[in-house]
């Protein structure tokens, strides 16, 4: 179980309201080192942007794929020009807009950014966030972060400090506990390399990004169908297959009712991944991840119920299908898609 490729260090997990834990990980991270840090999105496990060998920690302690590039993450905006080739108008409105919050912003980047950050690639996405004490972190610090989702690479991005202990103890040496995330998914990351396009939908919804640029911001198809075979992806993580609990999961649209049918009838040790209230309607064990209508409560809950499947020992899921499709819904949608492999059913086309 604890088979490690590198030396086991101790983790401390110390409260992010407290001065003196914060001190110690700008500490840290100026000194090389690799610290998980709570934002309003998801727990991101940071390191500075700019030194690759800290970087390249990144990589091996979430055993995350070469190829897919990391976040850069600022405390204010004079950290952005420094990173970047150029900052285009509609960048600064977007900023203006949406920032600090959960929505990342690609751009092609300077040669202050490391090959590491940007894995190979000529643009950087960055991120100011909201959560207090990321923006502390970054400020003690004293430069842009690097930070992926701070979970091993495959697994449930986590939204506490708990589910960052379970998956990085004896890998990094701090994880800064800010509880839950007030979000739960990752940001929606815009690309404007080019003409804008949502490379990642999030709580930013791609309507509110081309209300503000006054101009069409398309969703790209990945975020909702697999990449076909050979084609490249415009963001590298969404080839990847993401946030896949142990169990094979199984999306399930129509209605509270017709799912309940179904799952009551699929095999012995299936469980349900639904809405508040719904557990009432099966005999089957089920782990609830958010209220029906209510994108933003099952943002909050999906990666939370996807571990807590993972530690009941479920070895199949049949889940609810959010029924909003567009706005934050979308962002919801698009990460239990890529859980249950893109594979989608009608409850109702199994009769009654
Ligand atoms: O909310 C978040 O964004 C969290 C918190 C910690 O800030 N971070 C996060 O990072 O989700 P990560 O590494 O788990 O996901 C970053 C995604 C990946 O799909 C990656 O491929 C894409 O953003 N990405 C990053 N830089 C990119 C770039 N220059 N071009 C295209 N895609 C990029
Ligand atoms: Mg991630």
């Amino acid at each position: 179980m604890c088979e490690r490729m590198f030396k086991t260090v101790h983790t401390r997990v110390l409260s992010a309201d407290d001065p003196a834990a914060l001190r110690e990980a700008g500490r840290l991270l100026a000194a090389g080192e690799l610290v998980a840090v709570p934002t309003e999105t998801v727990y991101g496990l940071a390191a500075d942007a700019g030194n690759p060998g800290a970087v390249r920690k990144i990589f091996e302690v979430k055993g995350r794929p070469q190829d897919n590039p990391l976040i850069v993450h600022i405390a204010d905006l004079e950290m952005w020009a420094p990173l970047v080739e150029e900052l285009p108008k509609e960048a600064l409105t977007l900023a203006e807009a949406f920032w600090p919050g959960p929505l990342t912003i690609i751009l092609k980047k300077s040669g202050r950014v490391p090959m590491e950050t940007s894995a190979g690639l000529d643009s950087v996405g960055v991120r100011f966030p909201s959560h207090p004490a990321a923006r502390a972190v970054i400020r003690a610090a004293g430069c842009p972060l690097a930070a992926p989702s701070a979970n091993l690479s495959g697994s449930p991005s986590p939204t506490s400090a708990k589910h960052c202990f379970d998956d990085l103890c004896g890998r990094v040496p701090l994880i800064l506990d800010g509880g839950d995330c007030g979000v739960g998914i990752e940001s929606t990351v815009v690309s404007l390399v080019g003409e804008p396009v949502v490379l990642r939908p999030g709580a930013v919804t791609a309507a509110a990004l081309s209300k503000t640029l006054g101009r069409p911001v398309p969703v790209s198809a990945a975020a909702t169908k697999p990449l076909e075979a050979g084609a490249t992806a415009a963001s590298p993580g969404m080839k990847y297959r993401h946030y896949s609990p142990k169990a094979k999961v199984t999306l399930v649209e129509g209605t509270a009712e017709a799912f309940a049918r179904l799952l009551d009838r699929a095999e012995e040790g299936t469980f349900g991944l639904v809405f508040e209230g719904e557990d009432a309607l099966t005999k089957r064990p089920c782990v609830v991840y958010g209220k029906s209508g209510d994108p933003a409560s099952q943002a909050r809950g999906v990666f939370a119920a996807l571990r807590e499947l993972d530690g009941r020992g479920a070895k199949r899921v049949l889940a609810r299908c959010p029924e909003e499709r567009d706005g934050a819904g979308l962002g919801v949608y698009n990460r239990l898609l890529r859980a249950a492999a893109f594979e989608v059913i009608r409850a109702d086309s199994f009769g009654t």
